[in-house]
């Protein structure tokens, strides 16, 4: 671990980067929107790529679509490092989400590379593919694969135009037939860190730079269906209807309550269809989604319990029939105390209060528990805001994140 607390990355060589990968799926109105297997996320891994061969690293594409860029080590079998993050984006989201991660990791390792520092352990910056979930309504594909999780299931989910998984791997150059070969083996990775936004307020509130995670809330997502009956808004009376939409607004208000009753669970509807959608027409079918999380497990699940009873309550009450359906569910992720002391330690190192924080969103890394010690360092987000084309952390703040990660992989490469 270097002594001096003087930064080594290269804070405007960074910002660059993080500023020409923006460029790619921006809209006028500044969000940017790369979805995997578009020709805008394949676009952002190529131009990835290229940072990734101009700091010396060894480039090469997965089964799943993952793209790695590895660093040699003096032994050349010893388990590798990860860092990484992923270059998918929601739809209009900003400019950080992901890309933090993957370009603090590349110029952590080209900071390696100009200081000829040389490491006991290789590593690796994944960019791990489809992250966010915005297209099949499940997230983390890279990094279920990587972990071996990925189910010939989740390769049939399909998008809302109905290209499975499977099918958009094959339409950018993928063989499903062969996402196998993606999974790394147990003792084949020594650890994993992720240098990513906050994207929530607590950093900012306490006047901090950065933070390391403790642990990853657990999400579980559902899809709601509520059936009714449509008929005409003018002529049919109020105790008559079977309205799916104000029965669909009466689980939403339990939603709320519920997770709010709690002080630590969040739960947001986020998506909604609704049919035939005529201003005289009373709606006959609505399907919402419900992103729920909590940091414990039981809670989130204790909260899940109360919002399907009340559910189920209030359509039998209203006559409408009520389906839902689990999209994806995931434990909460805590982050192992080999990466945590060692991020601890690279603040210190670095001029930084060690300030330990969890993370609210999902992350890779949660796949990745398996396999190896995971752990997370946080940079400030402006006014806490993510998957917003508002999305900030300041210059200053991105590279003082990286030089935390730099330390971070040194000591991770490097310790005994
Ligand atoms: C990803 O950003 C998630 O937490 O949903
Ligand atoms: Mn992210
Ligand atoms: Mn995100």
């Amino acid at each position: 671990m270097p002594a001096s607390s003087a930064t080594q990355i290269d804070a405007d060589r960074l910002w660059y980067r993080l500023s020409e990968l923006a460029e790619i799926g921006k809209s006028e109105g500044g969000g940017v929107t790369r979805l995997s297997f578009t020709k805008e996320e394949r676009a952002a891994k190529e131009l990835v790529a290229s940072y990734m061969r101009e700091a010396g690293l060894r480039v090469r594409e997965d089964a799943a679509g993952n793209l790695i860029g590895r660093r040699e080590a003096r032994v050349e079998e010893a388990p590798a490092v990860l860092a990484g993050s992923h270059v998918d984006s929601v739809r209009n989201g900003g400019d950080f989400d992901g890309p933090l991660g993957v370009l603090g990791a590349v110029e952590a390792l080209q900071t390696m590379d100009e200081r000829g520092v040389q490491t006991q352990r290789p590593v690796e910056v994944v960019a791990f593919t489809d992250e966010e979930g915005a297209r099949f309504s499940f997230g983390m594909i890279g990094s279920r694969a990587t972990a071996g999780a990925l189910t010939p299931e989740h390769l049939a989910n399909e998008d809302e135009n109905g290209v499975s998984v499977a099918e958009a791997m094959r339409a950018s150059g993928l063989d499903p037939e062969h996402i196998g070969e993606a999974t790394r083996v147990r003792g084949s990775v020594y650890a994993y860190v992720e240098l990513h936004i906050e994207q929530g307020r607590i950093l900012e509130s306490r006047d901090l730079p950065v933070g390391v995670v403790t642990g990853i809330a657990g999400p579980a997502w559902l899809k709601f269906t509520l059936t009714g009956e449509a008929a005409h808004a003018g002529t049919t009376p109020m105790n008559l209807r079977r309205d799916a939409l104000a029965a669909a607004a009466a689980v939403m208000g339990r939603i709320e309550r519920e997770a709010a009753r709690t002080g630590t669970s969040v739960g947001t509807a986020g998506q909604l269809d609704l049919s035939p959608g005529g201003i005289n027409i009373i709606p006959g079918h609505v399907s919402f989604s419900l992103d729920l999380r909590d940091i414990d497990e039981d809670v989130r699940n204790d909260v899940e319990a109360r919002i399907m009873h009340e559910a189920a309550l209030l359509c039998e009450k209203r006559g409408v029939e009520l389906g839902t359906k689990t999209l994806q569910r995931l434990p909460p992720a805590p982050c192992s105390s080999l990466v945590r002391n060692a991020a601890r330690e690279a603040c210190e190192a670095s001029g930084l209060v060690p300030f330990e924080l969890a993370s609210g969103a999902g992350h890779d890394g949660m796949h990745l528990t398996e396999l190896c010690p995971i752990g997370m360092i946080f940079v400030r987000s402006k006014d806490g805001l993510s998957h917003n084309p508002a999305e900030y952390s300041s210059k200053e703040d991105c590279a003082a994140g990286t030089e935390v990660l730099y330390r971070t992989l040194l000591e991770l490469a490097d310790g005994d």
